[in-house]
């Protein structure tokens, strides 16, 4: 893979427009000079249209709905996003699989993402992890049910591995890259056995949990992976570019 890739989960951190504009046009300033690195945006719905446009920056979703239409109070179909602008959307996160979303729906929103032509950002990851190594078995049948049958849909996808046990610490408590690495191979074979070896061989495979300035270089050099999915430390813009930064290579 010839990028790194850091993408901003803004959750509900950030919501005003002028300050997202502002962050987002610093940002794009600052990646001009990143040749190794790209970095993409998920701001909460209502920001994707003013922040959407030209540049290297990728704008995309936080979630979709599963469906495509129909009487779905609430929901934003993944046509309506990649109409305001999306180019990616963010699938099965720990806190929509939290809040009621089923592996059924994360394939679906996978499917419709695919066709409506935004890149699937699948995120899995096991809530605790045991002697007993359970949570490989979690993360397979995670990646498994969302992906299995859709491989020709798949051209573009992104993974991202969040230990839900390592989501909204500090920076200490995230997975340790030792770990992560033996974590980062079991997730590239089991791509390879659901997707082909070649189309596997292309998904970057992010991680997510209290990532920070401080621990990014460390995670992406030594944990064996292709980038960073960046909660808390990714609504300030300085953290931002210091985590961008830490994943040039
Ligand atoms: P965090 O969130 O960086 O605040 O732990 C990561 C995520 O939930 O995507």
């Amino acid at each position: 893979m010839k990028k790194r890739l850091v993408i901003a989960n803004w959750k509900m951190y950030v919501g005003a427009a002028p300050e997202a504009k502002k962050f987002l046009a610093a940002l794009k300033r600052k990646m001009l000079s990143h040749k190794s690195v790209e970095a993409w945006i998920a701001p909460p719905f209502t920001l994707i249209p003013a922040l959407a446009g030209k540049g290297a920056v990728k704008i995309g979703a936080q979630a979709l709905s599963a469906h495509a239409e129909g009487a779905h109070t609430g929901e934003v179909s993944a046509a309506m996003a990649k109409g305001a602008g999306a180019s990616f959307a963010v699938i099965g996160h720990s806190e929509r699989r939290a809040a009621g979303e089923s592996e059924q729906s994360i394939h679906d929103q996978v499917v419709r993402a695919a066709e409506a032509g935004l890149v699937p950002v699948l995120c899995v990851g096991e809530s605790e992890r045991t002697q007993d190594g359970a949570h490989f078995n979690t993360i397979e049948s995670q990646l498994a049910s969302a992906l299995r049958g859709s491989q020709s849909l798949l051209s573009k996808l992104v993974v991202a591995y969040e230990p839900v046990w390592a989501i909204g610490k500090s920076g200490a408590e995230a997975m340790k890259p030792s770990e992560l690495e033996e974590t980062a191979i079991f997730i590239r074979k089991t791509l390879v056995e659901v997707l082909g070896r070649e189309q596997a061989l292309k998904v970057p495979i992010l991680y997510g949990g209290s990532v920070e300035a401080e621990n990014a270089a460390a995670l992406v050099a030594e944990g064996g992976v292709n980038g960073l999915l960046v909660g808390r430390a990714s609504a300030k813009l300085d953290s931002f570019l210091e985590i961008v930064n830490a994943c040039k290579k």
